[in-house]
């Protein structure tokens, strides 16, 4: 089992003071302070997203497998199960519940002034 980080961990790695540059895709975590200045697309593009999840501008631009290769080169690890992107995404389900109990209210309020309130 490869080793295992929190986003706030890997997000110390900013390159900053010091620090190495690591950047996450897919929930694997990738040292790229060796890497960044080879990067044909610049350091900067890699240097923006120093500490974070990259996956979206990575896959965006739809890297080549040459580019995947590279990445076995510099793996760290990956990112512990409660951060992965699929546990983060279930956040955003349970704002969609919250949402469904106030339309819920809503109709409620709706039927009741219909009805009238029958429990009171
Ligand atoms: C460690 C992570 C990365 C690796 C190993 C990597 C590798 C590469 C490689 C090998 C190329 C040449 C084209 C190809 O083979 O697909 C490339 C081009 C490029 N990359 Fe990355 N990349 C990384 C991260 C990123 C990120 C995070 C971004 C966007 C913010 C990015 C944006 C680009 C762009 C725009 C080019 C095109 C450069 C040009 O042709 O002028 N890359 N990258």
């Amino acid at each position: 089992m490869s080793a295992q980080y929190t986003l706030k961990e890997v997000a110390q790695r900013d390159g900053r003071d010091g620090a190495s540059t690591w950047i996450v895709l897919h929930d694997t975590i990738y040292d790229v302070t060796n890497y960044k200045n080879k990067h044909p697309g610049g350091a900067e593009l890699i240097e923006e997203y120093a500490g974070q999840d990259a996956t979206s501008a990575f896959d965006d631009f739809g890297h080549s497998s040459d580019a995947k290769r590279i990445l076995k080169d510099l793996l760290v690890g990956e990112i512990v199960d409660e951060d992965r992107r699929g546990n983060r995404k279930k956040k955003g389900e349970n704002e969609g519940a919250k949402t469904k109990k106030i339309k819920d209210g809503r109709r409620r309020v709706f039927l009741s002034t219909i009805f009238g309130n029958c429990v009171s």
